[in-house]
C-alpha cells in the first residue's frame, strides 16, 4: 500500500537502498524502480532528495539501532552501499565496519530476507590497507548475522557523477603536467555504475549466496587510461612517470588547495599493487573508453569534491 506522497506503508512489498541520493545507491534505486519495486532509502543526506521523488526517506542513523530496525521492517531486500572512502575526522574504516555491523544486526532483527552488499575487489583480512581489511570484515559480518546475501565486488566505478575519472580529467584540463606513480603499468577494471545496478537488481532476485566481481570488459593500464582521457578531453598536459612515493605528498598538496582529499597514500598504493584489477570474466558490459568518448565534452569541467559530498 502506498500513502499519499509516496510513503511506503503497512505490508507493502518494498526494498531498502542505502544512499539513494548519492552515487551507486542512486543507480540501484532507479534500477529497482524501473523493475517495478518500491524503494525506501536510508541516507545521511535527506536534503538531496530530488523534488517529487517516489523514494521514501529514512535516516541512516547508526546511533539509533531501534530506528534502523523499524526502517527495515517489512523490506524484502536491503541493498547496502554504505562505506567511507577514507578516514577523516571522527570517521574511519574501523568505525565503518562497526556501523555496518549495526546495520546488518538491524536487518536481521527486522527480518529482511536478503542483503545485496556492495564490497570491493580483493577484500582481505590480512591486507595492509584498512579499507580492504575492513571490507573483508564487513563481508564476514553478513554471515555472522545469518543474513542470506549476495556480494558484488567492483574495482572502480564510472558513469553518472563519479569522482575518479572526472577528477583525472579535471586535472588534465588544468595542469601543465600530470604525474603517474611508478611504471603506471598496473591495470584497472572499471565497471559502469548502471551495470553494477543491473547486477545488484539481478542478485536481489536470486536466492543463492553468491560473490561476484563486478568488473567491466576493459582493463587498461593506469597510464593508458590517463592518456586516453587526456586525448579525449583535448588536454595539452604532459603525462610523466614519477617515483611512486612522490604521489601521496603531491596529492596532499593539491588536496590542500582544493580543500579535498584527492587521493590517499593507501589508495595510490593499492592501485599500484593491482588491487583494482581481476583476472576473471567481465560481468559489466559498458565500454569504459566509449563512455569517456561520449562524455568528453563534460568530463572534468567541474571538480568533484569528496569531502563536500560526504564529510561536511
Ligand atoms: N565509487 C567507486 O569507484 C567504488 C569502487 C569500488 C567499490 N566501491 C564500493 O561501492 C560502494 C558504494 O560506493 P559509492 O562510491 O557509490 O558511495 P556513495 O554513494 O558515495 O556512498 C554510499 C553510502 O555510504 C554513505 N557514506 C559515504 N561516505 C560516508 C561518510 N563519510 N560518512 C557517512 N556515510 C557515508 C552514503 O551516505 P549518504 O546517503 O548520506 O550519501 C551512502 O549512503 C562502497 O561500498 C564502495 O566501497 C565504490
Amino acid at each position: 500500500m502506498t500513502a499519499p506522497g509516496g510513503e511506503v506503508t503497512g505490508s507493502d512489498d518494498f526494498d531498502v537502498v542505502t544512499g539513494a541520493f548519492s552515487y551507486s545507491g542512486a543507480a540501484i534505486a532507479s534500477g529497482l524502480q524501473a523493475a517495478g519495486r518500491r524503494v525506501r532509502t536510508l541516507t545521511g543526506h535527506p536534503g538531496r532528495a530530488p523534488a517529487g521523488t517516489a523514494i521514501e526517506v529514512r535516516p541512516l542513523a547508526f546511533g539509533d539501532p531501534a530506528g534502523l530496525t523499524e526502517s527495515l521492517r517489512g523490506a524484502r531486500t536491503l541493498y547496502n552501499t554504505y562505506w567511507v572512502r577514507f578516514a577523516h575526522g571522527r570517521v574511519s574504516h574501523e568505525t565503518a565496519v562497526a556501523q555496518s555491523r549495526v546495520l546488518f544486526q538491524a536487518a536481521a532483527e527486522a527480518g529482511v530476507r536478503r542483503v545485496v552488499h556492495v564490497s570491493i575487489t580483493h577484500p582481505d583480512p590480512d591486507s595492509p590497507y584498512p579499507y580492504f581489511r575492513g571490507k573483508a570484515a564487513v563481508e564476514q559480518a553478513l554471515g555472522d548475522f545469518g543474513l542470506a546475501h549476495a556480494v558484488l565486488r567492483p574495482a572502480i566505478l564510472f558513469g553518472g557523477n563519479g569522482v575518479l575519472l572526472n577528477n583525472i580529467a579535471w586535472l588534465l584540463r588544468r595542469l601543465p603536467v600530470f604525474a603517474v606513480g611508478g611504471s603506471g603499468e598496473y591495470r584497472v577494471r572499471p565497471i559502469h555504475v548502471d551495470d553494477l545496478a543491473r547486477l545488484s537488481v539481478q542478485a536481489g532476485k536470486s536466492t543463492e549466496t553468491e560473490v561476484v566481481d563486478a568488473v567491466g570488459p576493459e582493463r587498461p593500464t593506469f597510464l593508458e587510461l590517463v592518456h586516453f582521457i587526456k586525448d579525449a578531453v583535448g588536454s595539452r598536459s604532459q603525462v610523466i612517470r614519477v617515483p611512486g612515493p612522490l604521489i601521496p605528498p603531491a596529492a596532499r598538496l593539491l588536496g590542500l588547495t582544493l580543500r579535498d582529499t584527492l587521493l590517499t597514500g593507501d589508495e595510490y598504493q593499492a592501485l599500484a599493487d593491482g588491487l583494482a584489477d581481476t583476472d576473471g570474466p567481465a560481468t559489466g558490459e559498458a565500454s569504459l573508453t566509449q563512455w569517456i568518448t561520449d562524455h568528453k565534452g563534460t568530463l572534468g569541467r567541474t571538480y568533484a569534491n569528496e569531502l563536500a559530498r560526504h564529510f561536511r
